[in-house]
């Protein structure tokens, strides 16, 4: 089973940027423990990010090799209806993950277009996210293929 995580703009600032809401771990960080999830999981790993919009939907487009896409779409959650949309028409479990808690910070975070098209969101556990969302879109894919 091959899953697709895609980290959305900014996020390659993790570690620099804004500490104390996204805490200290680097990108690379976060990735390397996905790729240890994932070998325990005994799943393949795809991981891609882009501060790019057009970019990412051409990476969801891409993405019809994969059982599950986990994604954050960072401040894209918030405005993008093409990505939205590309998820939409992947037809692809996508499971939404924010390292911080959106619902409790600013009220234009509250709001995630992405989330009527997921098949659920986790959203303010910090690097944790990520590995609930790993562990999530395995669960799905193997649902969806009818596997326990
Ligand atoms: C984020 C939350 C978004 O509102 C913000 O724009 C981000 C990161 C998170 O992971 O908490 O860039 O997606």
């Amino acid at each position: 089973m091959k899953i697709l995580i895609i980290h959305g703009p900014n996020l390659n600032l993790l570690g620099k940027r804004e500490a104390d809401i996204y805490g200290s771990m680097t990108l690379d960080d976060i990735n390397n423990l996905l790729n240890l999830l994932a070998k325990d999981l005994g799943v393949e790993l795809e991981i891609k990010q882009s501060n790019h919009e057009g970019e990412i939907v051409d990476i969801i487009q891409n993405s019809k090799d994969y059982s599950a896409l986990v994604i954050n779409p960072a401040a894209y959650t918030h405005t993008s209806v093409a990505i939205r949309d590309a998820i939409a028409a992947v037809e692809i479990p996508t499971v939404e993950v924010h390292l911080s808690n959106i619902h409790k910070r600013e009220e234009f975070r509250h709001n995630s277009l992405i989330a009527p098209v997921a098949y659920g969101q986790i959203s303010g556990f910090g690097f944790d996210s990520y590995l609930l969302g790993l562990r999530a879109a395995v669960s799905i894919a193997n649902a969806c293929n009818g596997n326990s």
